[in-house]
């Protein structure tokens, strides 16, 4: 079987920058997976690489079989920090309903659907049912949730039923248990639609049970692996090039420690973002923990 995406001596530049070289990784089809890393790290370039929208400076890349580009069509896309204003009109199912249509966010509706306009409302419906929208779907996009809308911004993505899916911190912005709630539906998707699933995340606890296997950029380069394969003192001291603690919670977890841009700016690496939450939730421990 052929593999979701598979990079081998791969790199990227942007800008005439070298994001990361010397990248090679594997992720089988079906498999949850999320990408880590500190701002900047090129997770988004990551998934620019694999959607064809940026070529690779060096080594090869093969998405879903074939080229990124040739492979497009089959993947569902969702970027990085969307929000919707208050005062937005657009119902929950027209969101759903616009990546049906292939218009972009804001783009009025071509005609094209209307001869099969009950085959796309009985999809569209599907979908919404699927990410457990149905309750709210009919309302304004403005006037729902964080998590709300970030459930029908993922039907939106899934609503060509794509072979694979490409969600660009799609937890973001969301409360912890929301953030697990949206990773449950992720993973309920890739199990039960087969679909692939790439997810940026910012803090790997949230989606760390539901997690198949990780990418971790930094430093200019990037691993993959099992979760706590990759979310290692060693393998990170060795990706950041400076020493670097993990430190694992009873409750199983796992809090980078020391990572060389962790100055102001908080999660900026896979599991730091809500080290201040785990200081309060998990007391015994976070006394032994080294100040970060
Ligand atoms: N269009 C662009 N032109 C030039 N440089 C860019 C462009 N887009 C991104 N970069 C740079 O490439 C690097 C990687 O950016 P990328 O967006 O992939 O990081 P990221 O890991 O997704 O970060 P974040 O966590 O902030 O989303 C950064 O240094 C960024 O400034
Ligand atoms: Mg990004």
């Amino acid at each position: 079987m052929t593999e979701a995406i598979s990079l081998s001596g791969a790199a990227a530049s942007r800008g005439g920058a070298p994001v990361w070289s010397g990248v090679d990784l594997g992720i089988a089809r079906g498999e949850f997976v999320a990408v880590l890393g500190p701002n900047g790290a090129g997770k988004s370039t990551f998934l620019d690489v694999a959607l064809g929208l940026l070529p690779l400076s060096a080594g090869g890349v093969s998405v879903l079989g074939a080229t990124p580009r040739a492979a497009r069509a089959r993947i569902g896309y969702l970027p990085q920090r969307r929000s919707f204003d208050a005062s937005t009109r657009v119902r929950g199912v027209d969101v759903v309903r616009l990546g049906l249509d292939g218009a972009r966010w804001g783009l009025p509706l071509p005609a094209a659907l209307s001869g099969s306009a009950r085959a796309a409302r009985a999809k569209v419906a599907e979908v919404v049912e699927l990410v457990g929208a149905s309750a709210y779907a009919e309302r304004p996009i403005g006037s729902l949730s964080g998590g709300e809308q970030q459930r029908l911004l993922i039907g939106q993505a899934l609503v060509r039923d794509p072979e694979m899916l490409l969600l660009d911190e799609p937890l973001d912005s969301l409360d912890l248990p929301n953030q697990a709630a949206v990773a449950a539906l992720v993973q309920r998707i890739c199990r039960t639609q087969g679909v692939t699933v790439v997810l940026v995340a910012h803090d790997v606890n949230p989606i760390l049970g539901y997690l198949d296997r990780v990418v971790y950029f930094a430093g200019g380069h990037g691993v993959e692996g099992p979760p706590r394969e990759v979310i290692r003192a060693d393998v990170l001291s060795e990706l950041y090039g400076s020493p670097i603690e993990v430190v694992e919670t009873r409750s199983g977890r796992l809090i980078v420690v020391g990572t060389p841009d962790a100055g102001g700016h908080s999660g900026d690496c896979g599991g730091h973002d809500h080290a201040a939450d785990e200081r309060q939730a998990e007391r015994p421990v976070a006394e032994r923990e080294p100040a970060g």
